[in-house]
């Protein structure tokens, strides 16, 4: 899979780097694999994940999380900043960066949070992709609402920001007059439409009138994906999995198992978010890997917390599609590693290119395998997605040249390493 190809090729890889892209038989190599009648993609970078370290571990932590994405196909990650402690200070981003050296089995990078009184901190920060606002409540309590304070973080940082938009006015207006509500399909009456698509127009609009680089995360309606149709090019957008294949429809079979912010909303919407990708006004694939313990999504709504896991199925959900003919194979190379290695100014990954690092993965379309709780190497042990037979799997994943996944078994032993950025004005 070479840009916006799929070519018969041979990748020489030297090192951590891949050396040469060449002619079949051009090369000679220690080790040779035959992938004939296989594809080989980019590693995935996967640019949304709440890896639960410090602090949650006993829902994840970067020893589980990062096996998985060694099976799922995904070479690097960036991470979000509501751990415990939030990574809102150097200090914690220090924090994040060491321990991740130690146990990450893929690469790695984690964002800087915002809050109303942290400007300093997003400003010296540099061991990072950018800053995470949470415009809107979600898990843990990490939240910047209030105008002056978020026209300063726009007009007063240069790295990209990316935020959770849902609008905390329409969500507690919405949340009292359902007095909380009682029921999981709820969650998709507090977290509504006009809480999307105003929490997303607002960001924008800061970011318009800024000059910022800006980055909405998980796009769930159709409404925000016609308004990003005629934002300029200083915003991007993502999608995820549950906004592509979960809606409200299927809280009757998987309940709070689905419980997400932003909420899932209706088929139409899910048809809206797959034809924004497929048009390009949305640029990224991201998984938002939320995971929380069985016992925890089992409580009743509303005391069920929000966020489902992802990472280990989300490449086999994508080639999948592909397989049913929705989408092809360079998109999804597109959508989750060319473009977040562009939009988060990643160096030398995101592409099958001589001097890249050699973060691959090597995918089999005919592969059919039932995605099942007991097989799961999460460390919260299941997927909304249990019971569900998909064609189109990933068979071996290589970080920085070194194989971390192969015959089914991850490999321990191999780290990934911090992820470089480019740095330029935003
Ligand atoms: O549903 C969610 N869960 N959405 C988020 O934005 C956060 C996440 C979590 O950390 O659990």
């Amino acid at each position: 899979m070479l840009p916006d190809a799929v070519e018969r090729l041979n990748v020489l890889v030297e090192g951590h780097r891949i050396a040469s892209i060449g002619a079949p038989d051009s090369a000679r190599a220690d080790e040779v694999i035959d992938a004939n009648g296989l594809h080989l993609l980019p590693g995935l970078i996967d640019d949304q994940v709440h890896f639960r370290e410090p602090g949650l571990t006993h829902k994840e932590d970067l020893h589980f999380a990062t096996r998985a994405c060694a099976k799922g196909g995904v070479t690097s990650f960036l991470e979000m900043p509501n751990t415990k402690p939030t990574t809102t200070t150097l200090q914690a981003l220090d924090a994040k960066l060491a321990i991740a050296a130690q146990k990450c089995h893929v690469n790695y990078g984690f964002y800087v949070g915002a809050t109303p009184n942290n400007l300093e901190v997003l400003q010296a920060a540099t061991r990072t992709p950018g800053i995470k606002i949470f415009i809107g409540s979600s898990t843990g309590d990490l939240l910047v609402d209030a105008q002056p304070a978020l026209e300063r973080i726009f007009a007063e940082t240069t790295l990209p920001i990316c935020a959770h938009c849902e609008d905390e006015t329409t969500v507690q207006a919405n949340a009292a007059r359902l007095n909380g509500g009682s029921e999981v399909s709820d969650h998709s009456l507090i977290r509504d439409h006009k809480a999307a698509l105003i929490a997303t127009k607002r960001s924008v609009e800061l970011a318009e009138r800024h000059r910022h680089r800006f980055h909405v995360l998980h796009v769930s309606t159709a409404e925000e994906v016609e308004f990003l149709r005629g934002t300029s090019d200083l915003i991007t957008a993502e999608a995820c999995p549950h906004h592509l294949f979960f809606n409200v429809d299927d809280y009757a079979r998987l309940g709070t198992l689905i419980q997400m912010n932003p909420s899932v909303k209706t088929s139409a919407d899910n048809e809206a978010v797959w034809r924004g990708l497929l048009d390009g006004t949305l640029e990224v694939v991201a998984t938002d890997h939320a995971p929380h313990t069985l016992e925890e999504k089992r409580q009743p709504y509303p005391k069920s917390p929000s966020g489902l896991p992802a990472v280990e199925n989300y490449l086999a959900l994508l080639l999948n599609e592909v397989n049913r003919g929705r989408c092809t194979l360079s998109q999804i190379a597109a959508w989750t590693s060319a473009a977040p290695a562009r939009i988060w100014n990643i160096q030398e990954k995101g592409q099958i290119r001589e001097g890249y690092d050699a973060d691959l993965v090597l995918v089999d379309l005919n592969k059919t395998q039932t995605i099942l709780n007991e097989n799961q190497l999460t460390k919260c042990g299941w997927s909304p997605w249990h019971g569900e037979t998909l064609s189109g799997w990933p068979i071996r994943t290589w970080v920085m040249g070194r194989t971390v996944f192969a015959d089914g078994k991850v490999i321990d032993g191999v780290r990934g390493e911090e992820i470089r950025y480019c740095r330029v004005n935003t």
